[in-house]
This record gives structure tokens, sequence and C-alpha cells, in this order.
């Protein structure tokens, strides 16, 4: 197994030579301690059924099924199918997915420690994943920011991008939206965490699930700091061209894997209408969710 750094690249490393079915233990420590200090790791070659990338993805932690069962692959629930591509005529999983900054689960409780990416069919143009190294993100704001953001709480949700169902069509919106509070409640999370493995000041937020910022007693912060901070680190900027926003393009075959505590991502989708499809498999992991706060 040949470990590298992506070329041309500042972030993430390259993998040749893993074989899944014989991969030992240390292996896939080596793997996993490697997605927690370089955020980004592409395994190359990867020939796996749904099954094997489920076996494989158990053997990085405890996969947790999506809360909305219409992502959920046919046969195993706990991969979430991005697609556009019907199966016997039959939609399967959900089109366009995640074009917005965000972590996974980052309005739930316990969020993911880990996202494995499976790409199935990849188009042509404009494919890959933006990402956004968070704790790099923090260390860089200015000491004023710094200041501003010690000691606060974010309010993460999901009703900003929830899917409209099949099964809701003909619902009042409002209902729609209520029932999206009550299922997924905002989670509060602190803005800056120490991660659990690498020890390194993290900003937790995005433009996509974070509603608001509270300070230590709990009071909203209204002087413009979330939009400050989403300025910041690179999530307003419509060109994609900050310097904090890194592009991660795959192939078929490969496995992408990262560090779903420090980085924020957005799905690049295709501008034509091309088939693209991926499985996705996301664990928690045997350290604390996120983290003490900073
Ligand atoms: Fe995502």
């Amino acid at each position: 197994m040949l470990i590298t750094p992506q070329s041309g690249k500042t972030m993430g490393v390259v993998v040749e030579g893993f074989d899944a079915e014989s991969a030992t233990d240390d292996d896939i420590a080596k793997i996993k301690w490697t997605v927690y200090q370089e955020k980004i790791v592409l395994v190359r070659n990867q020939d796996l059924t749904p099954s094997e990338f489920l076996s494989l993805g158990r053997r990085f932690g405890e996969p947790v099924s999506y809360y909305e069962p219409m992502y959920h692959h046919p046969e195993h629930k706990e991969i979430f199918v991005s697609s556009n591509v019907p199966k016997d005529g039959q939609q399967v999983g959900v089109p366009r997915t995640g074009k917005f900054w965000h972590a996974d689960y980052q309005f739930m409780p316990e969020p993911f420690a880990i996202t494995l990416i499976h790409p199935q069919v990849v188009p042509t143009q404009n494919r890959g994943t933006y990402f956004i190294n968070m704790s790099k993100a923090y260390q860089q704001l200015s000491d004023e920011l710094k200041v501003r953001v010690k000691g606060t709480t974010s309010r993460h949700g999901a009703s900003r991008y929830f899917k409209i169902r099949p099964s809701d069509v003909y619902r009042p919106i409002g209902e729609l939206v209520a029932e999206v509070r009550t299922h997924t409640p905002p989670a509060a999370h602190p803005t800056v965490f120490i991660h659990p493995v690498t020890g390194e000041p993290t900003l937790y937020l995005s433009e996509g699930f974070t509603e608001s910022i509270h300070d230590a007693e709990g009071n909203p912060i209204e002087d413009g700091l979330l939009q400050d901070l989403f300025e910041a680190t690179g999530q307003l900027d419509t060109t994609f061209t900050h310097d904090n926003i890194h592009l991660q393009t795959f192939e078929r075959g490969d496995l992408l894997l990262w560090d779903n505590r420090t980085l924020i991502h957005r799905a690049l989708h295709t501008t034509k209408p091309e088939p693209v499809a991926s499985h996705r498999v996301t664990v928690l992991d045997e350290h604390d969710r996120l983290g003490k706060e900073a």
C-alpha cells in the first residue's frame, strides 16, 4: 500500500495498492489515521459491490443509515444513494444532493466522523466536490474574529435544504416545515471545538445548515458574526477561487474518504443533463463526536 500526497493540491493523499478483501487491521488503521491527518484520502482502483463497500465502511466505524428513507440503497439501507440514473424505470436514491456548503449530519446531535464515497457513474464535465478545511480556516481568521467567535455556540438545522419527498406532493408547505422542525430540531454545537484526534481548533459552521450563533448565555448574536465567518472562510465565494477552496475530482473506481469533523463540502453538479450516481457510507468512530469546546 503506497500513500502519496495528491500532486498539485494542498490537501489530501492518494492510496495505491489497497485491496479491500485482504486489507489487515493495520492497513485500515493507517488509512483512518491518514484521514484525520490529511483530511482527504483517495483510494484508487476499488471495484466494490454495494455489499463490499458497506463491509469496508464497517471497518472504519459504525455506519449510520440516513434518517430519510428515500435516500437508501434498495438492498442496503446504510448506503445513501445520490443519483439521477433510473433503474428499471424507477428513481433510485435522490438526484442533485448537497449543492451547498455543509458537513454531513451537521444538523444532528451526533454528526458523522468519516464519510466514504464510492462514485458509480462519473460525469464527463463539472465533476468533483469542493472542500474547505475548517481547522485551517480557523487558524486564518483575524484576531478580531477569533475573539468574537470565542465561547459561542451555533445552531444547525435541515430545513433550508430539506428535499421534498414524493409523498409530500399536495401537502401545505407550512405543515412540512413544521414537521422538519419537529423531526430534526436544530442541533447546537460549539462554534469552535478541539478535534478529538488531532487536537486542532476547528470551526464548525456552514452556510447550508448553520442558522444562528449564540453567546455563552444562549442569546442570539445578531451583529453579522455568522455572515462574517461565512465570508472569511470562503463560503460566500461564488467563483470558488478563494484560497481555502479545494476541488477534489475523482474517477470511476476511486474510493474517497474524508474527515467530516474538519471539512465542509459542496457538490459540484454537472451543468449538462449527464448521468451521475454515487454511493455513500457515513460512520461514527470511537472518539468524542466533535471534541471539546475550544
Ligand atoms: Fe454531503
